[in-house]
């Protein structure tokens, strides 16, 4: 898929990767890009740096009503959405201290909030026979985060449901791409990076920290190929080769990372 008049709607469209993905989207001649976020000051400055192909949008992505009514209105207003991307998420920073209530954000946030997105977008995309959801993932949930229990499982999960979409849609003309990078300089990284948490400072020793612009240019790339995993982190493909082939081996060599960023 190429960007050129394509409608686009951008889940956490305010924050790092996803602001960074409406503004490249644009700039690849996208008729609309439509920024939807939890904070809808920020996604209304986004949006009004990007110029009129631009709509803000305020959006609760763990609430399906509102998933229902946001794809919806964009029908309405556009005609189509021809790609959505379900970005937003989060992270806890815990492990078996977190509560149910925590675990229940991570879940809602990072795996419910695709579902809804899917149940919304599929009718229409089906009956015109073609349509492609993106889906941030991360490289956590092809290999694992440390210090961050939800995130990895939740990770895990979103990577799960979107290969699920693509085996049983992607013949019916539904394109589905898993975009899963490492360590990325936006807000969830900087802010983990700055307290010294255990999460970001593996993830900082496992590869460079792209800026969120760089995994932008991944994704236009990815798109064009339709290639179900977009990892701007290539060598997130070999840990994850070698998580397969050797789990155990894998395992320790995490653990032997660990204790030397404890020491
Ligand atoms: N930064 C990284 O290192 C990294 C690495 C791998 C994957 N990711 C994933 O990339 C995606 C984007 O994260 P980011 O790094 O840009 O983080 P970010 O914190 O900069 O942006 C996240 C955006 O999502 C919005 N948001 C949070 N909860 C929401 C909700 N319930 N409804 C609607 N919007 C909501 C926030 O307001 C924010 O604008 C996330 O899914 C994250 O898990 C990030």
């Amino acid at each position: 898929m190429n960007l050129t008049d394509r409608i686009v709607v951008i889940t956490g469209g305010a924050g790092g990767i996803g602001s960074a993905m409406a503004r490249r989207f644009a700039a690849e001649g996208a008729a609309a890009v439509v920024v939807a976020d939890l904070d809808v000051a920020a996604a209304r400055a986004v949006a009004e740096g990007i110029g009129p192909v631009a709509h803000p949008v305020e959006l609760d992505v763990a609430d399906e009503e509102q998933v229902r009514a946001l794809v919806a209105d964009t029908e309405r207003r556009y005609g189509r959405i021809d790609l959505f991307c379900a970005n937003a998420g989060v992270a806890s920073a815990g492990g078996l201290e977190v509560d149910d209530a925590g675990w229940d954000r991570l879940w809602r946030v990072n795996v419910l909030s695709h579902v809804y997105a899917a149940r919304a977008v599929l009718p229409a995309m089906l009956a015109r026979g073609g349509g492609y959801l993106l889906h941030t993932c991360s490289a956590a949930g092809v290999l694992t985060s440390v210090g961050d229990a939800p995130y990895a499982t939740t990770k895990h999960a979103a990577v799960g449901f979107a290969e699920w979409l693509s085996i049983t849609y992607r013949d019916q003309g539904i394109r589905i791409s898993a975009l899963c990078p490492q360590g990325v300089d936006t807000p969830m990284l900087s802010e983990g990076l700055a307290t010294g948490h255990l999460a970001a400072r593996v993830i900082a020793a496992s590869g460079p920290v792209l800026t969120a612009d760089q995994v932008a240019d991944t994704v236009v790339a990815g798109l064009a190929e339709e290639r179900f995993l977009i990892l701007p982190h290539p060598e997130v493909a070999d840990y994850a080769r070698r998580r397969a082939e050797d789990p155990d081996g894998w395992q320790s060599g995490l653990r032997k990372l660990v204790r030397r960023l404890r020491s």
